[in-house]
Parts: structure tokens; sequence; C-alpha cells
């Protein structure tokens, strides 16, 4: 009998959080779908049940900590277990620059992209380091290095994202827990559109695909307990 694998995944609606559930779940992990919009939720754990696979769906805001928490007690009363977070929610906005910014959408950007990901990691963690559990932190390119165009806002909780998984690497070690700070370059996803110029059919062709994120984040994720992959950096051969 193989023992269950359980994990958490946030932005599990769309994207890649989704891409990154469906790969989890032909590698035989039971996922639990969180993000704000249950009816995509439901559409990405259909399409995954359909397939053979096990998912599980509890919406949540991920920057409200009452209810990340009480989403890891669900966890972990129905499964008993968690051993692996992928946290792919995240914000960004069109008006990103210091001349056109409002202070509530830099608040709202680094709440989400910063800040939420230390909520639901710090309410994970007890259940991580029983199992010695893998965190998967969707950062960006903008976290491995500066691009001018991501946003003020984007970028600081991006590249701080990397600072976060360093400290969780160096901290948790001790009881197994290892964290990727995985950096990718252009997706095709929804995401483009939060973008200034929303970029058109032929410049997402040349993107990369939320599958090639899944296909990363299932690389980690099956990664012996003995492995860490600190950062990943991976975009289109096509990328500036
Ligand atoms: N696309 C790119 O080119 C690119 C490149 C590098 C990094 N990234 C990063 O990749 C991650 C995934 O984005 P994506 O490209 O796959 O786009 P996406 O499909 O728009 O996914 C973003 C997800 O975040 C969820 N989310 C946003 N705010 C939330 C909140 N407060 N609470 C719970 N869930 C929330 C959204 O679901 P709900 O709206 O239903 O809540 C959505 O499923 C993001 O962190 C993004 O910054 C994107």
């Amino acid at each position: 009998m193989t023992t269950e694998r359980v994990l958490w995944i946030t932005g599990g609606g769309s994207g890649m959080g989704a891409a990154s559930a469906a790969a989890a779940a032909r590698s035989g992990w039971t996922v639990v779908l969180s993000g704000r919009r249950a009816e995509q939720l439901d559409a990405v754990a259909d399409g995954i049940r359909a397939d053979g696979g096990t998912a599980q769906v509890l919406p949540l805001d991920v920057t409200d900590p009452d209810a990340v928490r009480a989403a890891r007690d669900t966890v972990i009363a129905e499964h008993g277990r968690l051993d692996g977070l992928v946290l792919a929610a995240g914000l960004n906005a069109p008006a990103r620059r210091w001349d056109d910014q409002t202070m509530g959408s830099f608040q709202s950007i680094v709440d989400t992209n910063l800040t939420a990901v230390a909520i639901v990691t710090d309410a994970a963690l007890p259940a991580l380091r029983e199992t010695g559990g893998v965190v998967v932190v969707i950062s960006s390119y903008a976290g491995w290095s500066f691009q001018p165009g991501a946003g003020v806002a984007y970028s600081a909780s991006k590249t701080a994202l990397g600072s976060l998984t360093r400290s969780l690497n160096q901290q948790e070690a001790q009881h197994g827990v290892r964290a990727t700070h995985l950096c990718p370059g252009d997706v095709a996803t929804d995401f483009l559109a939060q973008r200034p110029q929303v970029p058109d059919e032929a410049a997402r062709a040349v993107m990369l695909t939320p599958e090639d994120i899944g296909r990363t984040v299932a690389f980690v994720l099956d990664a012996p307990a003995h492995v860490r992959i600190d950062e990943l950096v991976i975009s289109p051969v096509s990328q500036r």
C-alpha cells in the first residue's frame, strides 16, 4: 500500500497553479486547491478526477489568515497529513510605476505576493515538519533579476520571496522541510491581462505554457527527500 501524499496549492483554479495540480495529481499526489473563485477550483478538480486523480476544493482568500488556518485544519482533519505546498496565488496591476501606482494597489500586491506566502507557509509548517514537506514558491523572473517593466510593488514582493525561501531552507532543514524559489519568465496565462500592454496571440505563442511549469513543479515535488532545489529559473527561449 502506498502512503497518501497531500499537496495544498494556492492559485489552484487557473494558470500555473492549475497545471501544477494536474501534473502532481498524475504523479499520485492528492491535491487540495485554494483560490477565491470556487467555480474555477471546481472545474480544475473535476478535470483531475476525470483523469483518475484525487482533488479537493477549499476556496479562500490567501490574505485572510483566519481562512487560511481554517483550511489548514480541514486538510489535517480530512487527510491527517500535509506533504507539500505550491504557492501560486499572485497579483499585479497595469498601473505599476512610481508615477501611476496607488498605495492601495501597492499594498494589495505585497499582501498577496509576499505576506500571504508567509501566512500560508506559517499555517502549514507544523504539518510540513511532520512529513519533511516540500514548498514550491512560484515567484517570478522579476524575483530573480530586476525587470524594469514588472512593477514597483510586484518586483519588490517577488524579490523578497527569494529571501523568504532561503530563511525557510536555513531554519527548517533540521525538520527535513525543503523550499524552492521558482522563477518563471513569461507564461501564457490570464495573468498577462494585468499588463499595461496586453500581449497578443503572436506574443503568447512564444511564451512558456502553464504545462511547462506544471512539469517543472512536479519534478521539484517528486525529488527524493534528501534533495533540495533552492532556486529554479525557467524562461522561454524568446525571453528578453
Ligand atoms: N504569467 C506570467 O508570465 C508569470 C510569470 C512569472 C510569475 N508569475 C506568477 O505566477 C503565479 C501564478 O500566476 P499565473 O500566471 O498562473 O496567473 P493566473 O492564472 O492569473 O493565476 C493567479 C491565481 O492567483 C489566485 N489569487 C490571486 N489573488 C488571490 C487571493 N487573494 N487569494 C487566493 N487566490 C488568489 C487567482 O485565483 P482567484 O482570482 O480565483 O483568487 C489565480 O488562480 C503568480 O504568483 C504570478 O505572479 C506569472
